[in-house]
């Protein structure tokens, strides 16, 4: 009898962005967020959805798996939690007593919860959560041996941990602990700016160009003691998360120049100044880190994951700064990742299989991970919305699509599996023309449902990266920030550089606008052909027939809302903004020739839209 295929079961939840990943003898078959299928976003809760897509995207049953693995350790994050608490009492008794029914509930009970949900008596194993960041950072990439540093806010102590990863081994050297952490460094800003932690870090990083870094010497006197190896201690003095409800303590408020800006009030050129100030901090530890774990581990190539290696600008500078001579990071760097990590981490680890890196390629699969529908699925919807479309050859789409593209019509774009990781890649999200000026704000405001100050992201083919942007790297995962080229660049006037905010942006500054920040820098998708022919091959078509092998691509859903995974959300967004097109499986649809959408309920309170 054949050997039958060791499944393993990867879990995240309970902290932030719940997700499952799928691993069959060692190769990913399966990874999703929960987010996609509760559509709530970075749901945290029990992956329900997530699970259930895992296994019957495998074929499997719970009682098929080898073994399920939780991507960390409960009782040790209880013993920091506890801990914390004696530290800082009688300070901190509130935050304390409301984190507590959710412990005694849910968290301290994980194993019998997982197995309760799965109907599953087999073995349950636990990673270290930093263990399940590196796993993720080193086991999928291209490398054979590398160093692992991985950054984010708190796991069980560790913010930070750095080491080795060869073959199938994996060697933690160092940790930082908690409360030092890079991770609430940055959320503690993005409080402070009046954004959501934990989820709108991305937001600070897309702010910092329009300011200037005039508070990097305060912070470095006030906020944090940083070494020359990128190790650091907060001043807790300044941060209220240990005992606290907040992240930031009236300390810090003082600093800055009064209390944190309210949400969604307006925002000034004080926290573009922090923002930016934050940013060049941020970077230094990064790059002081990525020293400091090239010197102790002797590696030529480093990877990374943990929330904070989400910070593509900090990765760009990496890169471009050395000293490592190559970089990979895993693109569900987040929490969601560490489903796929744990998952891995038993596999190679615990179970000690070989592995031999696959060179050039990494191993995620383009992170194309999660659902795919059938034309006959999405058909089917398409009727029950009596949507009226049309079918397009294969061959066809890409010049069809290129040509939609060039007269600047904004496409909802649904094709393949559906992303593992917070962006979109090109199998759920919305294209549109990077030439055009106009395309900024009107997808902003009659798509996203957002006045932004963020460009958006551009898709580039892989070949022509080096024709477009000062990069000469693959960077698949839209996690690599780098500067426009020269030749495309457009000088601003004095005038035009005195602009301020939304105003500065919609200032032409290259001939890519639509995808160009302020600072004259991009968050680039390179697209090569055998991760997504259809994409690719659309790319293509939009360059012969233009000369720009350049589109935007930014993610399928409105604000509030977790990018679309089904062909019914899809739809449904479709209608819902002013997108003209929708091309989904074989099928595109004209938003002039659809049918009124009948809602139920008010789908903008949903999404907190107002
Ligand atoms: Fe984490």
């Amino acid at each position: 009898m054949a050997n039958r295929p060791t499944y393993i079961l990867g879990i995240s939840c309970f902290y932030h962005d719940a997700a499952a990943a799928l691993v069959r003898d060692g190769i990913i078959i399966a990874a999703a967020q929960e987010e996609r299928f509760s559509r709530k976003k970075h749901d945290f809760g029990f992956p329900a959805g997530a699970v259930e897509f895992c296994l019957r995207h495998g074929g499997i049953t719970a009682s098929d798996l080898a073994v399920v693995v939780f991507y960390d350790k409960p009782l040790l994050k209880f013993e920091r939690i506890l801990e914390t608490y004696l530290a800082y009492a009688p300070r901190g008794l509130r935050s304390f007593l409301m984190a507590m029914p959710l412990w005694l509930k849910e968290k301290l009970w994980i194993p019998s919860l997982i197995r309760e949900a799965l109907a599953y008596d087999g073995p349950l194993l636990f990673t270290e959560h930093h263990e399940a960041h590196a796993a993720s950072a080193f086991f999928p990439s291209p490398f054979q041996r590398a160093a692992i540093l991985t950054m984010d806010g708190v796991g069980e102590w560790a913010t930070t941990s750095y080491g080795t990863g060869e073959g199938n081994r994996i060697t933690l050297l160092g940790e930082l602990h908690f409360p030092h952490s890079p991770g609430l460094l940055y959320s503690a800003f993005t409080y402070f700016t009046g954004f959501k932690v934990n989820s709108a870090e991305y937001k600070v990083m897309g702010l910092a160009p329009f300011g200037e870094p005039k508070h990097v010497n305060t912070i470095y006197e006030h906020l944090i003691d940083l070494k020359e190896d990128g190790s650091f201690k907060m001043n807790m003095e300044y941060f209220d998360y240990c005992a606290g409800l907040t992240m930031t303590g009236p300390g810090f408020a003082e600093l800055f120049g009064g209390p944190p800006r309210q949400p969604e009030s307006p925002l000034t050129q004080r926290e573009m100044d922090l923002a930016c100030s934050l940013q060049v901090v941020t970077e230094e530890i990064m790059l002081r880190m990525a020293r400091h774990v090239h010197r102790e581990t002797g590696e030529k190539q480093l990877v990374l994951a943990g929330g904070v290696a989400l910070n593509c600008v900090g990765n760009g500078r990496i890169l471009r700064e050395g000293p490592f001579d190559d970089l990979w990071i895993q693109p569900a760097a987040g929490d969601a990742g560490g489903a796929l990590g744990a998952a891995l981490f038993a596999w190679y680890s615990y179970y000690d299989n070989p592995r031999t890196a696959p060179g050039g390629k990494d191993a995620q699969q383009a992170s194309f991970l999660g659902p795919e529908f059938s034309d006959n699925e999405i058909e089917e919807i398409l009727k029950k919305y009596d949507a009226v479309y049309r079918r397009i050859d294969r061959q066809e789409m890409p010049a069809h699509v290129a040509g939609l593209i060039a007269a600047e019509k904004v496409i909802g774009w649904f094709q393949g599996r559906m992303e593992f990781g917070p962006r979109a890649l090109g199998a759920r999200s919305i294209i549109g023309d990077a030439r055009s000026p106009a395309m900024q704000s009107v997808m902003n405001l009659k798509i996203k449902f957002r006045e932004s100050f963020r460009p958006f992201a551009p898709s580039v083919l892989a070949e022509k990266v080096s024709t477009c942007f000062a990069l000469d790297h693959a960077s698949p995962y839209m996690l690599l920030v780098a500067p426009v080229r020269h030749e495309l660049q457009i000088p601003m006037t004095g005038e035009q550089d005195r602009l301020f905010g939304i105003d500065k942006l919609n200032v032409a500054r290259s001939t890519i606008p639509a995808v160009t920040h302020v600072d004259y820098s991009a968050r680039i998708q390179t697209v090569e052909r055998e991760d997504h022919p259809l994409y690719y091959d659309t790319i293509k078509a939009f360059e012969e027939r233009t000369g720009c092998p350049v589109i935007i691509n930014t993610s399928f859903n409105v604000r509030g809302e977790p990018i679309v995974c089904r062909p019914e959300e899809a739809y449904r967004c479709f209608m819902r903004t002013e997108m003209d097109y929708l091309v989904i499986g074989s099928f595109v649809l004209n938003k002039a020739e659809q049918p009124s959408l009948k809602e139920e309920g008010d789908w903008k309170k949903e999404f907190a839209l107002d």
